[in-house]
């Protein structure tokens, strides 16, 4: 994927709030500490595993920052033109001067038109830049960071004049990173000076009410409900059984899906709901969908379900749907 240059306020994004946002008093801790290194003058850098909630925090505390934000999506194919800009066609230029009507002159000219992209908008107008999963752009891409966050100038590549070749960074530019561990597939080492030059936080898991609270705000289940939903994929999280461990993802899928699955009661006698949580905790800890993984997660789960999830009279609606046969799916 390459970026196109365009029109600055396509690239723009306005700073408000997130819409459901939880804010426990863990997120709210990690959001204090990001935001006193930025009024330290230092970049943040969220590192941790998937779905430890780096992308959400990253777009909260740049609406919190309150100025306008770019945001970049780290991408193998990225190259440093697509962060910074290029000259992309030409500009045309006629001037036909009919000044005095017996004299008519025209002037043509046609000269290489220079496009910004992102970070250069970023830089030039102080705004924050959210560079989501950094680490998979090629290092070579990334090098134009290093004078940016250090030195606080831009180089500007291409036959600009002496002046122009560099642009002084904004002061109120500020850019938070995101990134994933190395060992993920497509993801290359971070290089260490621009790790040097920004401050890492480690996203664990989060803690189990911020986990029941997302779960419940982005599904809008019971309080009940999302702590059994959370049980279960903290259940499978600790036994290590899997080739990826389970995220508040998957319990937000989880919850998503019974809403509307017809049939599916959040009960530990409900066989829809045991299907739909091996359907999705067997996807989301394993890559290679082994059969003796899918299996181990299957009883595991089995187990979990029983362990959490109180036996729950099915619900009139389900009952009408089960009799009337909408989606019948045989127990797991
Ligand atoms: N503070 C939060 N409030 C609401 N939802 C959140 C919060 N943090 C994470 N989430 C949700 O949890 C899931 C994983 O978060 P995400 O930011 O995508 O993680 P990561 O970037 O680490 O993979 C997403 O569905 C996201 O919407
Ligand atoms: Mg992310």
């Amino acid at each position: 994927m390459t970026y196109p240059s365009s029109d600055e306020e396509a690239f723009l994004i306005e700073p408000k709030p997130l819409a459901g946002f939880v804010e426990t008093p863990y997120v709210k801790k990690i959001v204090a500490r990001a935001l006193n290194y930025i009024k330290a003058g230092f970049p943040i850098h969220f590192r941790g595993i998937s779905g430890t909630g780096k992308t959400t925090l990253a777009m909260h505390i740049a609406g919190k920052l309150g100025r306008p934000m770019v945001l970049l999506h780290g991408d193998d194919q990225l190259k440093t033109a697509d962060l910074v800009g290029g000259e992309h066609g030409y500009r045309y230029r006629r001037l036909v001067d009919n000044f005095i009507a017996s004299v008519k002159k025209t002037e043509e000219d046609m000269t290489r038109r220079w496009s910004d992209n992102r970070l250069t908008i970023a830089c030039k107008n102080g705004y924050t830049l959210v560079y989501d999963e950094f680490t998979r752009s090629r290092p070579e891409a990334n090098n134009i960071l290093l004078s940016v966050l250090q030195e606080k100038v831009m180089d500007l590549p291409g036959n600009r004049d002496e002046e122009e070749a560099y642009l002084r960074v904004h002061p109120n530019f500020t850019a938070i990173f995101t990134s994933n561990p190395e060992e993920y597939a497509g993801v290359h080492k971070a290089q260490d000076a621009l790790r040097d030059r920004m401050v890492t936080l480690d996203l664990d898991f989060m803690d189990r009410p911020t986990e029941v609270a997302i779960c419940q705000a982005k599904s809008g289940i019971e309080r009940q409900e999302a702590e059994a939903i959370v049980a279960i994929v903290r259940g499978l999280r600790d036994s290590g059984e899997y080739e990826f461990a389970p995220t508040v993802r998957a319990a937000v899928m989880i919850a998503r899906s019974c809403k509307i699955y017809p049939g599916a009661v959040i009960a530990a006698d409900n066989g829809v709901f045991r299907l739909i949580c091996q359907d999705i905790l067997s996807s989301e800890t394993s890559r290679l969908g082994m059969r003796n993984n899918h299996l181990k997660v299957k009883q595991l789960v089995k187990e979990l379900v029983t362990k959490h999830c109180g036996r729950k009279k099915t619900s009139h609606l389900s009952m009408v749907r089960t009799k009337l046969k909408i989606n019948p799916v045989s127990p797991v």
